[in-house]
């Protein structure tokens, strides 16, 4: 292999590098980093939350994969687990209502505008 040959290679293979750490990165969830170091009276709150932000997520990725898939056992698999994740939410959501009395009132402030609303 000559030199180009060679340039030409080591430069595809930086690329593909940068690409797979890239791909890695956007799979792989991360803290939110406005969530590390911190120590104030807060930070549960919005650990919590976050945790309900990805337990969210989660329900909408393995719902969209199960209606993508053409594998009923997959699919039947997915869903389960989408359901799980659902449990985890509401684990998550009663434990910020404890900590975060605001939430708990509005919460079911909201609840009485839908049932005006819709009945
Ligand atoms: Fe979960």
């Amino acid at each position: 292999m000559n030199n180009d040959a060679k340039e030409i290679r080591s430069q595809i293979n930086r690329l593909k590098n940068f690409g797979r750490k890239n791909v890695i990165q956007e799979i792989l969830s991360t803290i939110p980093t406005n969530l590390q170091n911190k120590n104030d009276k807060n930070i549960d709150k919005q650990i919590l939350r976050s945790a309900i932000l990805a337990e969210l997520d989660a329900i909408n990725l393995y719902e969209q994969m199960s209606e993508i898939t053409k594998n009923e056992n997959l699919k039947k698999i997915l869903l389960d687990i989408a359901k799980e994740e659902k449990t985890h939410v509401g684990e998550f959501e009663a434990l910020l209502l404890e900590l975060d009395k605001e939430q708990q009132q509005e919460t079911e402030e909201g609840k009485k505008e839908v049932d005006d609303l819709i009945g």
